[in-house]
C-alpha cells in the first residue's frame, strides 16, 4: 500500500452541523466544513442565507462551466472584493473585454521562447537557496514552508523585476504580503458568508494596509522602467515586466499604462510565488516519508545532470520528479477551490436550474479526492502519472480548465523541476520532529503547524556521472510534459 499523507478527516454522514457550527469551523479551515458525501456525486447545493451556492463535482459538469459555457459563468465580484486592496483591476478577477485584453497581452509574457529567457533568472534564486541549505549542518531541521516560500519570491521578484529578495524593498514586500495573506483569510470567510468585511476590524485594517504598501512598493521599481521606456531607453532585461512593457494590445495597438502594469505585476506576485511554495512544501514533506522514491528521484536528477547544476536543456528529462509534482499537485492542490464563479443566462447543470447570479464553486481539492473518479484518493502515488491519466481531463485541474487556465503553469512547471532537480541531486530529507503537518486553507492549501525537515548533504553528488546522449533522448521522449 503506498503511503497516505495527512487530511482532514471528513463531517460524518449523519452529522448535521448548524450554520454557527460551520462558520467556526470554517474559521480554522474550510477543509474542516466538508462531510464524507461531499467527495461524491455530481453537484451539490447549499442553502446559505439569502443565497443557494452550488459545488460542481463532477468533470462533465466542469467542463461545462469551466470550457463550453464559460461566458455564463463569469468570475463572481466576492473574489473580487477579497483581492482589490493587492491586486486592483488585474486579469485575475476581470471579466470580458477587459479580461480579453488582458489575457491577450499577458500570454507572450509566459511563452515558451520567454520561459526559456528567464531560465538563468529562475537559476539564481535556485543558487542562492543551495547557498542557504548549504550552511545548515548536516541532520539540522529547516522550516521548509519559510524556505519555499523564500526560494518562490526570489524566483518571481528576479523573473518579474530582475530584483532579488534580498534586497530591502524586497524584504519589506515579502513581509507586507505575509500580512496581507493571514489576514486575507478572515476576508474571504466573512464574504463567502455574505457578512460585511469590517465586522473583522483588526484584520480589515491589516489587510487593506498591507495590500496597499506591497502595490506601493512594486509601483516604485515599476515606475522607473515605466518612465525609461516611455523617454526611449528600451532596457536590456531578459525580465517579464520588459515583455509587458513592450507588450501591444493586437486589437488597438494599445499598451499597458502605469497603473494597469503595477496591478498585473502585483497578480503575477501573488499568483506566481504562494501557489508554487505550497505546492514544493508538500512535495518536499512527501518524498522526506517515503525514501524509496526519494532515492529514485535522486538517482534521476544525477543522471541527467551528472557533477553540474541542471540546465535548461535538462528540466524535462526529470520523469520521476515530474511524476512525483503532478501527484502533489493532485493532493495537495495549491488552488483548493477555484475563483467562484456566477451563475448568468438561466443555466441548468444536471437537474439544477441555477437562478442567475448563485455562487458557482469548483474545489479541486475536492475532485483529486473524489471517490468515483480516482482509485485510492487518498494515496500518494506518483505512478499514476507513468504513460498519462486514464481520468477525463476535468478531473484532473490543478491549474483550471479552459479559457481561464493558469497563465502561469508551464513557468510553474519549469520552477519546480529545477528546484526539486537541484535539492534531490544535493540533499536528502528526513521528516523533523514535532506532530504531523495538518492541511489547512489559507490563500493556497499550506500546512497549520509548518513543515520541518532534517537535511542531509550528499558529498558523492560532485563525482555523479551523466548517462549517455542515446538514453537521455529516451527520457526525454518519456518525460513530455503536457505544460511543455
Ligand atoms: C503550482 C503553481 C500554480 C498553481 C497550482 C496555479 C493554479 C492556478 C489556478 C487553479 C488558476 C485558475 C483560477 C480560476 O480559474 O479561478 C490560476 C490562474 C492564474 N494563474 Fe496560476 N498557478 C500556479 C502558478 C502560477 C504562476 C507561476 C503564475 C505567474 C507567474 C500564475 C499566474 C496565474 C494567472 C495570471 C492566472 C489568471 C488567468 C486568467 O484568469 O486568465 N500562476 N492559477
Amino acid at each position: 500500500m503506498a503511503y497516505e499523507p495527512p487530511y482532514p478527516k471528513p463531517l460524518d454522514r449523519s452529522s448535521k452541523q448548524s450554520l454557527w457550527n460551520l462558520f467556526k469551523r470554517g474559521r480554522r479551515s474550510w477543509l474542516a466544513t466538508l462531510y464524507e458525501g461531499s467527495y461524491e456525486g455530481r453537484i451539490s447545493r447549499v442553502r446559505l442565507p439569502g443565497v443557494q451556492l452550488f459545488l460542481v463535482k463532477f468533470p462533465d459538469l466542469i467542463k461545462e462551466v469551466l470550457v463550453d459555457k464559460f461566458q455564463h459563468f463569469p468570475k463572481h465580484e466576492l473574489s473580487e472584493t477579497v483581492l482589490k486592496p493587492l491586486l486592483g483591476e488585474s486579469i485575475f478577477t476581470t471579466n470580458g473585454p477587459t479580461w480579453e485584453r488582458q489575457r491577450r497581452m499577458l500570454d507572450p509574457a509566459f511563452g515558451q521562447a520567454k520561459l526559456k529567457e528567464v531560465f538563468s533568472l529562475m537559476r539564481g534564486g535556485a543558487d542562492a537557496m543551495i547557498q542557504r541549505l548549504d550552511a545548515v549542518e548536516d541532520g539540522g531541521e529547516v522550516d521548509i514552508e519559510m524556505e519555499m516560500t523564500h526560494v518562490t519570491a526570489d524566483i518571481i521578484l528576479r523573473t518579474i523585476l530582475s530584483e532579488s529578495v534580498e534586497g530591502e524593498r524586497a524584504r519589506k514586500i515579502f513581509s507586507a504580503f505575509h500580512l496581507f495573506q493571514e489576514n486575507a483569510v478572515a476576508m474571504i470567510q466573512l464574504s463567502f458568508f455574505r457578512l460585511p468585511l469590517w465586522l473583522a476590524p483588526r484584520h480589515y485594517r491589516i489587510w487593506k494596509r498591507s495590500g496597499k504598501e506591497i502595490r506601493e512598493l512594486l509601483a516604485v521599481s515599476i515606475r522607473g522602467r515605466f518612465e525609461a521606456y516611455q523617454r526611449g531607453e528600451t532596457g536590456e532585461h531578459a525580465d517579464i515586466l520588459q515583455s509587458l512593457l513592450e507588450a501591444r494590445d493586437p486589437a488597438d495597438g494599445s499598451a499597458y499604462t502605469l497603473v494597469e502594469l503595477v496591478d498585473q505585476v502585483a497578480m503575477l506576485f501573488l499568483a506566481g510565488h504562494e501557489t508554487s511554495a505550497s505546492a514544493l512544501s508538500w512535495s518536499l514533506f512527501l518524498i522526506s516519508r517515503c525514501p524509496e522514491i526519494q532515492e529514485n528521484l535522486h538517482r534521476e536528477a544525477c543522471h541527467v545532470s551528472g557533477a553540474r547544476e541542471p540546465e535548461f536543456k535538462d528540466i524535462a528529462k526529470h520523469r520521476l520528479i515530474r511524476n512525483v509534482f503532478r501527484e502533489t499537485l493532485r493532493i495537495y492542490p495549491p488552488v483548493g477551490f477555484l475563483t467562484f464563479r456566477k451563475s448568468t443566462g438561466g443555466q441548468r447543470l444536471h437537474k439544477h436550474d441555477l437562478p442567475d447570479g448563485s455562487p458557482v464553486v469548483i474545489s479541486p481539492w475536492l475532485v483529486h479526492r473524489h471517490r468515483e473518479l480516482w482509485d485510492r484518493p487518498n494515496e500518494f502515488d506518483p505512478d499514476r502519472f507513468e504513460g498519462g491519466l486514464d481520468q477525463p481531463p476535468c478531473a484532473y485541474i490543478p491549474f483550471g480548465q479552459g479559457p481561464r487556465i493558469c497563465i502561469g503553469a508551464a513557468f510553474a512547471m519549469q520552477e519546480a523541476m529545477l528546484i526539486l532537480a537541484s535539492l534531490a541531486r544535493r540533499y536528502r530529507f528526513e521528516p523533523g520532529p514535532g506532530p504531523e503537518p495538518e492541511p489547512t486553507s489559507r490563500l493556497t492549501i499550506r500546512s497549520l503547524n509548518g513543515i520541518s525537515l532534517r537535511v542531509w548533504k550528499r558529498p558523492e553528488v560532485a563525482h555523479a556521472q551523466a548517462i549517455p546522449v542515446e538514453r537521455e533522448e529516451v527520457l526525454m521522449e518519456a518525460a513530455k510534459c503536457p505544460f511543455h
